[in-house]
């Protein structure tokens, strides 16, 4: 059993205290943000996460899990302090590291025992050692008072207590080989896949893997776009690279592109390290600039299908970022309806647990309470976060209720020639255009994307 604080109760965080109180730790959380704490405290969660309020509940309840907002209890004879704050985007793309700055300094304040500080969060390569540096600077003795070890998280939201628990590697990092081992030793209650390397090869493992995951979404998005012109369908041509053990199935589903807390921050994070050193990520940039066209791919198909779009009434199914998160940073639908709003549509959706965070953002959305609500009187649909409530509506009395019959398919869950027969002008991401085989695709040229605001 070992005492753990872990600072921050964001997806990250939580997860990570829940899941080591699990496994027998003594585990202290805190955050700033006094209402997570008494929610938490009430045995509330402060995000969806699948599966984490029962962890939460059960381990709080036996004393295993605590809150509080005070660093003077939560510092204090911890043997590990887990950093697990956030990193948003600064304004040229750089991490903000200025809660990452705060938890530091307030650890240098309560620092009583010997305390390893281990930085869950993404945080640009090099913020070990800065972290270091802080403390030394402030009278502690690194070795003697602190050590410094990266342990970069790989969890989905959505299924971070899975990905928790079954890690394909946990990554360490330190310049003290014996802290990474003690760090080691808390993982191999339920894991051997342990890498131990040094600080800043940790971090950098971190975002050299969000940016490959975001890189090949993109990639796949562009072979979409090819395949749309060439009558190809993106889904087989996914399916039949995957078998490939090169390649990989995973991360092939074309769409409306990646969202999320992670994928478009740490990308333009690493493009911002890579510039202020002198180099020109074109490969990064080209993996933001196509998940930004994806979004506004979907204007110009609406504006081919319904012609101009001021008073038309457009419904968005699904606002989350991907399924099973209530999270909408980033969002493919939070995009959309700025776009659209700018082209003049009236704007309905529905998300089974995002709206409460969307409400706060969208402004001149009406929020429904279903697919159906949205649906009605509407000229067209899209298909935004791929729900399994959505596979399987009522497709013959969605259809009956739309003022226009067209279906924008962002996330290709549905079969074209089915939503065909039902009568919708359907399209997807990279699918045929229509039922005719291809080769009577118009090879027309795209119009400009750069007029998509
Ligand atoms: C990601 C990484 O997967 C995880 O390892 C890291 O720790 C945090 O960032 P997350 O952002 O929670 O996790 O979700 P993920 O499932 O990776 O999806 C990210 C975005 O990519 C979503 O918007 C999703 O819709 C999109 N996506 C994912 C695609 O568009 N196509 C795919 O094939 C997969």
């Amino acid at each position: 059993m070992r005492r753990i604080t872990v600072l921050g109760v964001g997806y990250v965080g939580l997860v990570t205290g829940a899941c080591f109180a699990d496994l027998g730790n003594q585990v202290i959380c805190l955050d700033v943000i006094p209402e997570k704490i008494e929610k938490l405290k009430r045995g509330e969660m402060p995000i969806f996460e699948p599966g984490l309020e029962e962890v939460v509940q059960r381990n709080a309840a036996a004393g295993r899990l605590e809150f509080t907002t005070n660093y003077a209890e939560a510092i204090p004879n911890a043997e590990f302090i887990f950093v697990a704050v956030g990193t948003p985007s600064g304004v040229d793309g750089e991490a903000d590291l200025k809660y990452i700055r705060s938890a530091v300094e307030n650890i240098a304040a309560h620092l009583d025992t010997y305390t390893i500080i281990v930085n869950r969060s993404t945080v640009p390569v090099g913020t070990g050692d800065s972290t270091a540096q802080t403390l030394i600077e402030r009278g502690k003795q690194q070795g003697i008072d602190f050590q410094v070890v990266s342990n970069p998280e790989f969890t989905r939201e959505g299924s971070a207590i899975y990905d928790f628990l079954n890690p394909d590697r946990v990554v360490l990092g330190s310049v003290d080989k014996e802290a990474a081992e003690a760090v080691a030793e808390l993982y191999r209650a339920f894991t051997e896949k342990i890498m131990i390397t040094d600080l800043r090869t940790a971090e950098m493992i971190k975002y050299a893997s969000n940016a490959f995951l975001a890189m090949k979404i993109s990639f796949i998005n562009e072979i979409a776009s090819i395949c749309e012109k060439l009558g190809a369908d993106v889904k087989d041509v996914a399916a039949g690279m995957g078998h490939d053990q090169r390649i990989g199935a995973a991360f092939l589903n074309a769409g409306l592109g990646f969202g999320g807390s992670c994928f478009p921050k740490d990308v333009k994070a690493l493009t911002y390290m890579a510039e202020v050193n002198g180099l020109h990520p074109q490969l990064l940039r080209a993996v933001m600039d196509i998940n930004r066209d994806q979004r506004r791919r979907v204007v110009l198909h609406l504006r081919e299908l319904v012609g101009n779009l001021r008073g038309k009434t457009i419904g968005m199914l699904g606002l989350a970022f991907k399924p099973n998160t209530d999270d909408i940073r980033e969002a493919a639908a939070i995009d959309l309806a700025h776009m659209l709003a700018n082209e003049g549509a009236n704007l309905r959706a529905y998300d089974p647990v995002a709206m409460e965070n969307a409400h706060r953002i969208l402004d001149g959305v009406k929020f429904c309470a279903d697919a159906y609500e949205v649906a009605a009187g509407a000229d067209a649909l899209i298909l935004v976060t791929e729900w399994n409530e959505f596979k399987q509506l009522n497709m013959p009395r969605l259809y009956a209720s739309m003022q226009r019959k067209i279906f924008l398919d962002g996330r290709n869950i549905y079969d074209p020639a089915e939503m065909r027969a039902h009568g919708f002008e359907y399209r997807g991401v990279g699918r045929p255009l229509n039922d005719a085989s291809a080769d009577n695709a118009p090879l027309a040229v795209e119009p400009s994307l750069a007029n998509v605001k």
